[in-house]
């Protein structure tokens, strides 16, 4: 997730006073008596599933107020392969591939505040062929967890800072714990932040190191970077803090780079997505950002929302030079993800989950943890922009206003028209959603605006779902002629489940649940890799 809202950032200028330092803020936090812990801090009485005793888990996280390494976001230590999973229902012969997810895993005590994008990336797979399945999880052995494992301690401070460009290039601790997708060969993960991305084995999840593109003297590449089936093209994008404020490019089905340009921006800029059709990619400039005189002042990202400043799309032809891309400016608003974009007649049209208010208001009462736990509520509704490339018109307008994101589509059909997503059902802070939880899978008609919806059921919580084609499918095959997967924990018994659904009618439940042989904690995005 990230989330940039829910991961850049962060902090109130507040938390540097000096009383905040004479209070210890900064200090290293040592494992505690939970109790007096808690009653610092009390936020954990409201954490998915609350501080339960795990069996296979960090022992320091006991000693931490933070909903966010409790409960269902609990870590876990043991790294398992198992196959012949046992399954209730029965898992379609025409299933063939791997459900990858990402998420965080922290190994090590945080130096300071924790965040969600500063745990250690954990890839969990669930592959499925002939009927049966497979279960494997292995920690992202990124450079930084090597060294933290060398010194057997926590050795950088992350998201809510302060950045510390002395211990990281990117100031705080790259985790590549937030995206992941197959291409040439590897598992690409990512992070969030544009970090450096790693390359995983698809079958053993073993790190192999840095995924370099050949010919790229710059390793840096943004999360939701993506593959384009049709082709096996990566397209990719990466911001930072000094010019140029981002690139755009594309590397071929082979892992070498063949595009590459820099994108004019007006500053240090926060993007997390990217959409594309067959002649265009779609770049974000999105009016929440950070002020860089703040960030070299007081080594922290403040981010704001500014309501007065429009969001802008560019739209640059795939092979496109800097100066090709044709902007586009909406109402202010902030975007994480992207479901599909396509072209049609003198419009490009792009569908995503759009956010108003990417910073609540914290709720109050919680302490330290007020504002990261306030815009990690991520609020936000499926959404649809249209963009003429003849007149400049641009459209744009709510498709339904229920609460969702994590929105995924058939990837068959990326970068042409499509008419189903599939989305995470959110609950609002007034709806109970405290922290980030997932409590049904929603799958959105967007030609109409209506949708299908399960629920998880009490206590059950989700990750992102994938859409999985038939073994073989084409887009000759209906657009929902296929399955969705996802991976929950029920919070109940702490056990895990991978559920698969027929995608033409979700409503019947799933066809099949397979149980994992360990508790998964939350996670952020996933992928399918077919035939893999
Ligand atoms: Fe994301």
């Amino acid at each position: 997730m990230e989330l940039s809202n829910l991961g850049a950032v962060v902090g109130e200028l507040s938390h540097l006073s000096p009383e905040r330092e004479s209070a210890g803020y900064h200090k290293r936090m040592h494992p505690m008596n939970p109790a007096e812990r808690l009653r610092d801090y009390p936020v954990t009485t409201t954490c998915i599933g609350g501080v339960a005793e795990f069996e296979h888990t960090q022992p320091w996280i006991y000693g931490l107020d933070n909903p966010y390494l409790h409960g269902v976001y609990a870590p876990t230590t043991q790294e398992l392969s198992e196959s012949g999973l046992r399954v209730e229902g029965e898992l379609p012969r025409d299933l063939l591939g791997t459900y990858f997810r990402n998420g965080p895993n922290p190994i090590h005590q945080p130096e300071n505040r924790y965040h969600p994008f500063d745990g250690d990336g954990m890839v969990h797979a669930v592959s499925f062929c002939e009927g049966d399945a497979a279960y494997r999880n292995r920690y992202i052995e990124t450079i930084a967890l090597r060294e933290e494992r060398r010194a057997g301690r926590s050795m950088s401070n992350g998201v809510m800072g302060p950045f510390d460009f002395n211990t990281s290039p990117f100031g705080i601790k790259d985790t590549s714990n937030t995206d992941l997708f197959y291409y040439a060969g590897g598992l690409m993960t990512l992070w969030y932040n544009a970090g450096h991305p790693y390359r995983l084995n698809p079958q053993t999840l073993e790190t192999e190191g840095y995924f370099e593109l050949q010919g790229r003297s710059h390793r840096r590449l943004s999360a939701h970077s993506k593959v384009d089936w049709a082709t096996g093209e990566l397209l990719f994008f990466d911001y930072g803090d000094e010019p140029p404020y981002m690139t755009y490019g594309l590397a071929n089905s082979a892992g070498e780079l063949v595009h590459e340009v820099e994108i004019d921006l007006p500053g240090p800029r926060l993007p997390h997505d990217i959409g594309f059709t067959p002649n265009y990619t779609i770049l974000h400039d999105l009016p929440f950002f950070h002020d860089p005189n703040v960030l070299a002042r007081h080594r922290m990202r403040v981010l704001t929302f500014h309501r007065d400043i429009p969001t802008r799309f560019g739209l640059i032809p795939r092979y496109g030079a800097g100066d090709d891309v044709r902007w586009f400016e909406c109402e202010p608003c902030y975007i994480l993800h992207v479901s599909n974009c396509w072209e049609a007649g003198d419009w490009v049209v792009m569908d995503g989950c759009r956010s108003i208010n990417p910073m609540p208001s914290a709720a109050g009462g919680e302490g330290e943890l007020s504002h990261m736990l306030a815009y990690m509520r991520l609020e936000a509704n499926n959404y649809r922009w249209r963009f003429n490339l003849r007149t400049g018109e641009v459209r744009e307008g709510d498709i339904d206003d229920l609460n969702t994101e994590f929105n995924k589509t058939n990837p068959l059909y990326a970068g042409v028209k499509s008419r189903y997503a599939y989305h995470q059902r959110i609950p609002l802070l007034e709806e109970g959603g405290h922290t980030l939880r997932f409590t049904g899978l929603v799958k959105y008609d967007n030609d109409t605006g209506s949708c299908q919806q399960w629920d998880y059921g009490e206590g059950v919580y989700g990750s992102e779902a994938v859409y999985a084609p038939r073994a073989g499918a084409t887009r000759d095959n209906a657009e929902d002629d296929g399955y969705v997967i996802t991976l929950v924990t029920d919070t109940r018994d702490w056990t895990s489940q991978s559920l698969v659904f027929d995608a033409r009618d979700i409503t019947r439940g799933p066809v099949a649940r397979v149980f994992l042989p360990q508790r998964v904690p939350f996670g952020f995005h996933a992928s399918w890799a077919p035939g893999i």
